[in-house]
């Protein structure tokens, strides 16, 4: 299940149906990681799909506990202290801060040192909070400048407990620390004035490890001793901050009503459920199997209301009920939310740029986020997700919020492949709208008419891959070169290119052979528009152009038939041109005449000649910059 990278929206179309979450991400990687450190094996069912969680098993496997995935979607986890060893690499904890942080408190327990890292986003969070206890139980934890940024370098072994109060509410600090605590001797204390997610005391419990927890005001007290951990079987529920989003949108897109099934029901993590029915939403809670609930959310009028943190301990609800804030009458305010900055991405300014784009607006005043709502349906908006799954999530609900008729194109949209793949095709359920096309942008015109920079500034802009299917063209007529055989000898360069393995990316390879230089040499140039007549030749390569299209999920493509033959379903097709002089100029490689001439077989030819699309927009690029001519095929989409 590969989600799009781009995701068309359409506007107003109401959600009808039940769908299921990915199992929760937090018992997700704490089965995980309990299962690596349990003496046998441990079985997960409904484990979280997300590459969140496949950082924490792909960690845990470099370890040395086996991971087993199984035919009935269930994981198995080999575990135990003796199994585990020094990994022979970094762990690559990915875009994960839950497996960054829940990680260092394992491996501060084991007698070796151990590399975190992370993505360029992970990179930039602060692990100071996990650094500084870690620290003073005895492990040595090393990482960039003053709020310790990774990569980590944690050395581990010898820890003895402490009693350590927390500062900052959140729920990874306190689970390193108490990972920590199995290892450490004496008694390992953590105190947090705030409850904080409690799956990790209450799944170490069930482990049988020597755990107890207290009341202390609006928190706990959890204290913690060496233990030997029992493997368990569980299921995981569903996932609640995911089940935010179609909950939003049943509450917001007139004629819905959604039912999220099999939802975590543990306290703490409905509070956005709350602050929907204080907002005048018909949302429901109706029992299902013990811990989990079925949410029924159906489409009314909602009013604007006041949120503390404390309702939202995680914040990750805080992007899905900004939109629900954004069509609220009214303005909500959402108090204490700066730590939505060092999500992710800055969160507090994305969601700030997220909901203005779709047509509310929104100021911050230091952690006080206000949202304006516009009581009614939203516009549709071109957002980039950054890389943040749940900003792309919201986004997608932002807009089916919009009108009916409005269109809405989430790029970077790939980013819930973090934690809810499915996500496309859940919304494509419960909409009845058939799966969203994958975006295909065609870019076609004559030799020098800007189609490589502008496909290329294109592709870059929406997030997607580039497809040169003249490189493909170029790269066969230089493998029939470079093999003796004439461009003209129809029967033998068909053959090549149905026998050829061609790749083309940053670099073109045509059956092992980088041909990226060769194939721009006056030789290949001449030789190519006989090899790109051949219809041997094409058929052979267009079918393989489509296969592209399919593999990536869309993408922009370049070439002389692209909208016409090869995704003649595209939803935007340009035809570029340009001046025969500057086009000449820009193909400084080739002499005029030689551009001429490659023009004139082109478009004479029988199979596929160079020949505008009809239904293509005509683009003179001739004097325009690059930027100019980008934002004109992006205001197309
Ligand atoms: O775009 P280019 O100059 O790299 O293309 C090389 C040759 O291949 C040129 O003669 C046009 C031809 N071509 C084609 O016939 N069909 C395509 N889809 C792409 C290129």
């Amino acid at each position: 299940m590969t989600a799009p990278r781009v995701l068309v929206v359409h506007g107003g179309v109401p959600c009808r149906g039940e769908v299921r979450t990915p199992g929760e991400k937090s018992i997700s990687h704490r089965a995980v990681l309990l299962g690596a450190l349990a003496e046998g094996t441990s079985v997960v069912h409904g484990l979280s799909d997300g590459a969140d969680v496949a950082a924490s098993l792909a960690a845990v496997e470099a370890m040395g506990a086996g991971v087993e995935r199984r035919d009935d979607g269930a994981v198995g986890v080999h575990g135990g202290r003796g199994r585990l060893h020094r990994a022979d690499g970094p762990l690559d904890c990915g875009n994960s801060g839950t497996s960054m942080r829940l990680l260092a408190g394992l491996v501060a327990g084991l007698e070796w040192e151990t590399e975190l890292v992370g993505d360029e986003s992970l990179s930039a969070r602060p692990m100071d909070r996990v650094a500084e206890p870690l620290g003073l139980m005895g492990a040595t934890v090393v990482g960039h400048g003053e709020r310790c940024l990774p990569p980590l370098r944690i050395g581990g072994g010898a820890l003895h407990g402490i009693d350590w109060t927390s500062r900052v509410a959140s729920a990874q600090v306190k689970s390193a620390i108490i990972l920590a605590g199995l290892s450490a001797s004496g008694t390992t204390v953590v105190r947090e004035a705030v409850t904080t997610r409690t799956h990790t005391e209450e799944m170490l419990a069930e482990a049988g490890a020597d755990i107890t927890v207290e009341p202390w005001g609006d928190g706990r007290i959890v204290t913690v001793r060496a233990s030997r951990l029992e493997p368990v079987d569980r299921t995981v529920p569903g996932d609640p901050s995911a089940s935010a989003f179609f909950v939003v949108a049943g509450c917001v897109v007139p004629g819905s009503t959604v039912d999220v099934a099999g939802v975590y029901s543990g306290p703490a993590r409905l509070g956005y459920v709350s602050v929907l029915q204080r907002m005048g939403a018909d949302v429901t809670l109706l029992p299902g199997v013990p811990g989990t609930v079925t949410i029924r959310a159906t489409a009314g009028p909602l009013h604007a209301t006041e949120v503390g943190a404390s309702e939202i301990p995680s914040l990750d609800e805080i992007p899905a009920l900004a939109v629900a804030a954004a069509v609220a009458q009214g303005t909500t305010v959402f108090s204490d939310v700066g730590e939505l900055r060092v999500k992710e991405v800055d969160r507090l300014a994305a969601v700030v740029t997220m909901v203005e784009a779709f047509g509310a607006s929104a100021t911050v005043e230091g952690d006080t986020l206000a949202i304006h709502g516009v009581g009614g349906p939203l516009r549709g908006a071109r957002f980039d997700s950054l890389g943040d799954h749940r900003m792309a999530m919201a986004a997608a609900v932002a807009g089916l919020a919009a009108r009916q008729g409005g269109r809405s194109l989430v790029t970077g949209f790939g980013a819930v492949e973090t934690s809810y793949p499915g996500f496309a095709d859940d919304m494509r359920r419960l909409t009845g709208v058939d799966a969203p096309r994958p975006l295909l942008v065609a870019i076609d015109g004559p030799a020098g008419a800007g189609k490589s920079t502008v496909s290329t500034a294109v592709a870059e802009h929406l997030g997607v891959q580039r497809l040169d299917t003249g490189a493909m063209y170029r790269a066969v007529a230089a493998l029939a070169l470079a093999r003796g055989i004439r461009p003209d000898d129809a029967a033998a360069v068909a053959a090549l290119a149905a026998s050829s393995v061609i790749e083309v990316g940053e670099l073109v390879v045509i059956d092992g052979v980088d041909v990226t230089a060769v194939i721009r040499s006056p030789e290949v140039g001449q030789a190519v528009s006989v090899v790109a007549a051949n219809p041997g030749v094409r058929s052979h390569l267009v079918q393989r152009q489509k296969a592209w299209a399919a593999e990536h999920g869309g993408g922009v493509g370049e070439g002389r038939d692209i909208g016409s033959v090869v995704f003649p379903q595209a939803q935007v097709k340009v035809y570029l041109t340009a001046s025969p002089e500057e086009r000449a100029r820009r193909r400084n490689d080739e002499a005029p005449e030689g551009v001429a001439r490659r023009d004139r077989i082109d478009s004479t030819r029988d199979a596929s000649p160079l020949r505008e699309a009809e239904d293509a927009h005509r683009l003179d690029t001739t004097g325009r910059t690059v930027e100019d001519v980008v934002e004109e095929v992006l205001s197309w989409l």
